[in-house]
Formats: structure tokens, sequence, C-alpha cells
């Protein structure tokens, strides 16, 4: 199964990815995660995209789709895959169906998670990421046993560096400028499933469940 999640920053979008991919059998496809990743390598590209989500703004169309078309090459991803943070432009939604229609394949379900900014801001202030394992735990939602150690893990927890108010309000308006015109790009093919991510993650992945019928 094909799919594609799509919300604000802090809508839950990697925290459903995670809770979805072993009952579908595909893997998470996460640009974030892969950008942070270069990062902390200290790649060139890693280099540029730091500075971009630094500013809470978009890396390069071009840098993505490469990025993405990569990651694709992969064994894991001919079974399908939930796509977490890509696409996130109309020019991205345009290569990811180049590329689908190049492998024989399209797109399922679009699931949109929908939440207030009011939400989000306490969402992502919170949210402490595992450094070993990457689970996002949140100091009030999904409080760890014991600050600042991972349950899942052991690791240590550590809050992103684009996790500050000033930056989180930024990434919101680049996602209401660039990333929310997707939803009616996708509506047109009639594959958009809407779902309130303002309940409990549990009740969030329920509704996924019912929305994707799997
Ligand atoms: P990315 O890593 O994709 O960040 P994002 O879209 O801003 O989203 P987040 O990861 O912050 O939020 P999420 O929706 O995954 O929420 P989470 O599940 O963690 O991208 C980072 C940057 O990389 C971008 O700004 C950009 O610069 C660059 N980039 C990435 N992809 C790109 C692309 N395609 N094109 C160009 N640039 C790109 O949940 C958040 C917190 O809330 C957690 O603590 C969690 O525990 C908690 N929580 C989750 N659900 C609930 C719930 N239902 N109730 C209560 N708490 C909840
Ligand atoms: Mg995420």
């Amino acid at each position: 199964m094909n799919i594609i999640l799509i919300g604000p920053p802090g809508a839950g979008k990697g925290t459903q990815a995670k809770r979805m991919i072993d009952r579908l059998g595909v893997p998470q496809i996460s640009t974030g995660d892969m950008f942070r990743a270069a990062v902390k390598e200290g790649t060139p590209m890693g280099l540029k995209a730091k500075e971009c989500m630094d500013k809470g703004a978009l890396v390069p169309d071009e840098i993505v789709i490469g990025v993405v078309k990569e990651r694709f090459q992969k064994p894991d991803a001919k079974k399908g895959f939930v796509l977490d943070g890509f696409p996130r432009t109309i020019e991205q939604a345009k290569a990811l169906d180049a590329l689908l229609t190049g492998m024989g394949t399209k797109l399922d379900h679009v699931v949109v998670i929908e939440v207030p900014d009011d939400f989000l801001v306490e969402r992502l202030t919170g949210r402490r990421t595992c450094k070993t394992c990457g689970y996002m735990h949140h100091v009030k939602f999904d409080a760890p046993k014991t600050e600042g150690v991972c349950d899942k893990c052991s690791g240590d927890l550590y809050l992103r560096d684009d996790d500050k108010e000033a930056t989180i309000r930024d990434r919101l308006t680049t996602y209401h400028g660039q990333t929310s015109p997707l939803i009616e790009y996708y509506g047109k093919a009639g594959i958009v499933r809407k779902v309130d991510g303002t309940k409990s993650m549990e009740d969030v992945q329920g509704a996924i469940k019912k929305a994707i019928g799997a």
C-alpha cells in the first residue's frame, strides 16, 4: 500500500507512521529524518538542508526529489511506503507522480492529519526525540518514565533545533503557504482521507485505520 501523510508540523505524522508500518508491512520514509541524519553526518547536502531547516523553510525541491528517488531504489520500498513529510510542494507531488508511474505503481491514500495551529506549539516545544531510535516522547502527552531517557531503548532524549517557538511559527507559515495546496491537488484524484488529529494518539490511529481500510 502506498500512503502519504500530510499535516502541519507537530500534527503527528511521525507518531502515526511508526504505529502503522508494522501492520502494513511497509517502510516509513521521512525526508525530515533523512535530512537530520545528513546533518549529523556533516555531508554537503546536510549543511545545505540545515540552513533551510533552521529557518523553518523548505529544502530546495531538486535536493528533496533526488533524495526520495534514491530511497525508492532500496528493496523495501518495492512493498509500498508511508511517506512522512514528502511531498511538500506541488513540484514535489508532480515529481512523485512521475516516479511512481515509472515504477508501475500509484498512490492509494493521502491521509491529512488536521490539527489547528493553536495545538502545535505545545506539541512541538514539549516533544523529546530519542537520539538512538528516533521515538518521539512528549513531556505531557507521552512522558518517559525517567526524564531525558527513552522508554523504548534507554537512549538520550533531545529537543530538536527547529522546535523553538519562533522557528515553529515560520514552519507553520511555510506549511500553510506551500504544503496545504497539496490537499486540493490530491482531492482532485479522490484519494484524500481527512482525520481529526486533535484526538488521542490511539484514536487518531483508529481513524486512519478506518479511513484506509487497513
Ligand atoms: P519534518 O521532520 O518532516 O518536520 P515537520 O513536518 O515540521 O513535522 P514534525 O516532524 O515536526 O511533526 P510530526 O507531524 O511528525 O509530529 P510528531 O509525530 O513528531 O521536517 C523538518 C524540516 O526538514 C522541514 O522544516 C524542512 O526544512 C525539511 N524538510 C523535510 N521534508 C521536506 C520536503 N519534503 N521538502 C522540503 N523540505 C523538507 O508529534 C509531535 C509531538 O506531539 C510529539 O512529541 C508527539 O509525542 C506528540 N503527539 C503526536 N500526536 C499526538 C496526539 N494525538 N496527542 C497528543 N500529543 C501528540
Ligand atoms: Mg515528524
